[in-house]
């Protein structure tokens, strides 16, 4: 209730003796009740308005009750009449204003919420940019559709390795030039000499220990070589690895999976060679390349004049590898091969340098979409 010492005496207290005081003092109540009134608007919070009304008309303890109480009710006989007119004009005056105002502040409060909720159906919308998949991403998904096709399966595995699964069980001895700290990001301060994977080659070793013969797995992923960043090469690039293993799979059964590869990914004209190469964990090796699929074969600039593209690494597991992982190698026989799904995206989608795959410029981005 609004402190008003005023009400809380009789008139006589007041030494309110003549009906002219009187008429003066409920002025006042008024004028005061009016200037509240006033401060009252639609910015204002319900509760301020509850505690506005409550303080007037409330019944227990609103100024129109102690009015009632104080002045009314103990007035003398002679100013009676003049204080019970006074009273119900206050009262009606009070009443009407609040009604009034009420009326007021719930208008405008509707109006406001109002052309809050309006909508400009014109205004063009929020636009919000869909991403797509990276090239190399795609590239993964071309990969693993044509091998999941004949029965592979997709295996992945840890970037960060020991030496035995990276070089060891692979038949790469502590001399071979593969495990020259020049190629090989070593983890510092690791005791048993951790290393970032420079091949996905190790997840042949973990699935082979881990599951019987027949084996046939595709293992997508990062690897990290210590190169000299340049056009075609950075510290970290993208490998998919095969291997099958079985009790009856011949350099046959290699060579007509290559080949199918190599139609499915560079169109059903696209011819295979396969060309002598070396990898301690296969026996034969060979690189397997690809008729150039600018060209046809009759040479070009993309392959030097050859009319052959490089495609990838290759050969029949070296049985000295079945050694490691507990594998009978007069029982079972096997290829493997090592994709670098980077090379094989630049080279399908006529791209000449690396580091656009990483520098994500949507430009070069929305060419793939
Ligand atoms: N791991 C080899 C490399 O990264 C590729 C490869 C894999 C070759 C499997 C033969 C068999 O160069």
């Amino acid at each position: 209730m609004p402190a008003i010492p005023i009400i809380e005496k009789t008139l006589t207290e007041l030494g309110d003796s003549t009906p002219e005081k009187v008429v003066a003092r409920f002025a006042e109540v008024r004028e005061r009740f009016d200037r509240q009134a006033r401060e009252q608007s639609s910015g204002n919070d319900a509760e301020q308005w509850r505690v506005f009304v409550l303080g007037w008309t409330g019944r227990k303890s609103g100024v129109l009750t102690a009015v009632s109480e104080n002045w009314l009710k103990n007035a003398p006989s002679d100013l009676r009449r003049v204080v019970g007119q006074e009273f119900q004009k206050l009262k009606a005056h009070v009443e009407a204003t609040l009604e009034a105002k009420r009326k007021e502040i719930e208008a405008a409060a509707e109006q406001s919420a109002a052309a809050h909720d309006q909508i400009d159906l014109s205004l063009p919308g929020v636009e919000r940019a869909i991403g797509t998949r990276h090239l190399i991403w795609q590239t993964y998904q071309e990969l693993e559709r044509i091998f999941l096709s004949i029965g592979f399966r997709v295996v992945e595995g840890p970037e960060i390795e020991t030496p035995y699964y990276n070089f060891e069980a692979l038949n790469i001895p502590e001399h071979h030039p593969a495990r020259d700290n020049m190629d090989t990001f070593y983890i510092e301060g690791s005791k048993s000499g951790h290393l970032l994977r420079t091949h996905t080659s190790p997840m042949q070793i973990r699935t082979m220990e881990k599951e019987k013969p027949p084996v046939r797995i595709i293992v997508p992923g990062k690897v990290y070589r210590r190169d000299n960043p340049d056009a075609t090469h950075g510290y970290m690039f993208h490998q998919i690895e095969g291997l099958a293993v079985d009790s009856d799979i011949t350099f046959c059964e290699f060579k007509g999976t290559v080949e199918y590869f190599v139609r499915e990914f560079l169109g059903p004209k696209a011819k295979t060679r396969l060309r002598p190469s070396y990898f301690p964990f296969t026996e034969p090796s060979a690189e397997v390349d690809a008729s150039c699929h600018v060209c046809g074969g009759s040479g070009c600039r993309v392959c030097k004049m050859s009319g052959w593209i490089e495609l990838f690494g290759a050969g029949m597991v070296n049985p000295a590898v079945y050694g490691f992982v507990n594998y009978d190698a007069e029982k079972l026989s096997g290829f493997a091969f090592g994709m670098g799904v980077d090379r094989l995206a630049m080279m399908k989608y006529g791209i000449g340098e690396l580091p656009v795959l990483t520098q994500n410029d949507v430009r070069f981005l929305r060419q793939f979409p």
